[in-house]
């Protein structure tokens, strides 16, 4: 299979959605944080230096999944005035997008970061950080350092990284699990639960900058995707760990920007969309903490999944390979008509959100409509980009109260 330009429109629109406030180091992290006092990180950990500090209760856990990969998550059992103790608390599960980690749900001051937010409505609040991020890079017998460490994409996500959450919560709460996802989380979550597999451990759905088709970012950027060149990008990473922080990461962005004869700054707006709401110290913490690694054939798939119009498995690149892996010539597809017709689903999308697109969201929520009607809500947010879902200043009173609204409704 030759490694075609939407190949590489997709990795270099993946690249930037997660340096999307950062695009070159050289204009981005150094020269905007320099003369800054230092940003906060999470060293001792996201409980210590992003949840303690406002206040509220949190506990790491660790979690192994059936391939090794040792995963670390966050616990927020209760509000900040802890109250509700002694009553049972609804466990939510909170899954982060691609490039980054738990802790970029909590980068804003406290009463605007989702989690805490849901803590301090009653919820039992548990954060993901899946396999290659910075606190889930252990595994019971391999090391980063290996590429075997490295060879998976987010079908594992979806077969090992969520079963491993979903049962530990379930077995630690006794409880139904609402899940709340953003970007790579969500389709993550859409492809598990169309597989049926936790769907009993599951009480209901909220799904922010949903993501399952990406075919129509090109559109966007069709006359950059020309010019791009994932066989470099391979030929330079191999097969193993994709880190944006690495020099090679780097050299290939600049790479392509100069390529394409366009100026990365810019490109920031261009590929995520013009987030509305983002406050700059916050863009600093990020830039202090994120992007997180992940692996070349993660971001691989990702861009398969761009060029193909259909959410499927991991594309071995020839019917002979796929044979092997699959018993079947082409890659398995993942039928999200197949979720629960009742199955209680949020979905919150912007209309500037250029990974999210409007159009893909909407083909996306076409799939839904054998969904039963009273189980469905869908929220547009006009002015709203893919960040601003994370951590926009107005994400509050926009998206989260309304996140709230609907698992409380789920009770
Ligand atoms: C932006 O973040 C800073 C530092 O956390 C905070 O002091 C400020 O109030 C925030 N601004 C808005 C508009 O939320
Ligand atoms: C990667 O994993 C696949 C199964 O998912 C296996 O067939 C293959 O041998 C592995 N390759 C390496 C280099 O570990
Ligand atoms: C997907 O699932 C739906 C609902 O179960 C079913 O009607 C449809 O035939 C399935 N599609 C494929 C391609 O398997």
């Amino acid at each position: 299979m030759v490694l075609s330009s939407s190949i590489g429109l997709a990795l270099l629109v993946i690249i930037f959605f997660a340096l999307s406030l950062n695009p070159l180091e050289a204009r981005g992290t150094f020269s905007r944080l320099a003369g800054k006092p230092p940003q906060r990180t999470a060293a001792g950990g996201i409980c210590a230096s992003s949840v303690h500090i406002y206040g509220y209760k949190c506990e790491e856990h660790y979690v192994v999944t059936q391939d090794g990969y040792i995963l670390n998550m966050q616990r927020i059992p209760q509000g900040r005035a802890g109250a509700g103790d002694g009553v049972k608390r609804q466990p939510v599960l909170i899954q982060h997008g691609i490039l980054v980690d738990g802790m970029s749900w909590l980068l804003n001051p406290a009463d605007q970061n989702l989690p805490l937010i849901l803590a301090d409505q009653g919820f039992d609040v548990w954060m993901g950080n899946t396999r290659g991020t910075r606190f889930s890079r252990r595994h019971k017998n391999l090391s980063p350092n290996q590429r075997a460490f490295w060879n998976w994409t987010w079908d594992e996500l979806v077969t090992f990284d969520l079963p491993a959450m979903f049962d530990y919560i379930h077995r630690l709460t006794g409880q139904k699990i609402h899940y709340l996802g953003h970007s790579l989380g969500t389709l993550i979550g859409f492809a598990s639960f169309s597989e049926k597999g936790l769907v009993d451990k599951l009480r209901s759905v909220a799904m922010l900058s949903p993501i399952a088709y990406l075919s129509h970012m090109t559109t966007v950027l069709g006359d950059i995707a020309a010019k791009t060149f994932l066989a470099e990008a391979t030929a330079i990473l191999g097969w193993a760990e994709f880190n944006p922080k690495s020099g090679l990461v780097g050299e290939l962005i600049k790479a392509i920007c100069h390529e394409a004869g366009i100026d990365c700054y810019d490109l920031l707006s261009v590929i995520t969309g013009k987030n509305c709401c983002l406050n700059a110290s916050t863009i600093d913490i990020f830039l202090a903490n994120e992007p997180q690694s992940t692996s070349t054939k993660n971001m691989i798939h990702l861009a398969q999944t761009v060029r193909d119009k259909q959410l499927r498995k991991y594309n071995y690149g020839s019917s002979i390979h796929n044979m092997k892996h699959y018993g079947q010539a082409t890659p398995p597809a993942y039928n999200i008509s197949a979720i629960p017709h009742d199955l209680p689903l949020f979905f919150s999308y912007g209309g500037l959100d250029y990974l999210a697109d409007v159009t893909d969201v909407e083909y996306l929520l076409d799939q839904f409509k054998f969904h039963d009607i009273d189980k469905m809500n869908v929220q547009f947010v006009k002015h709203y980009a893919h960040a601003d879902f994370i951590m926009g200043v107005t994400a509050k009173d926009v998206v989260y109260n309304q996140v709230v609204t609907f698992f409380k409704r789920q009770a």
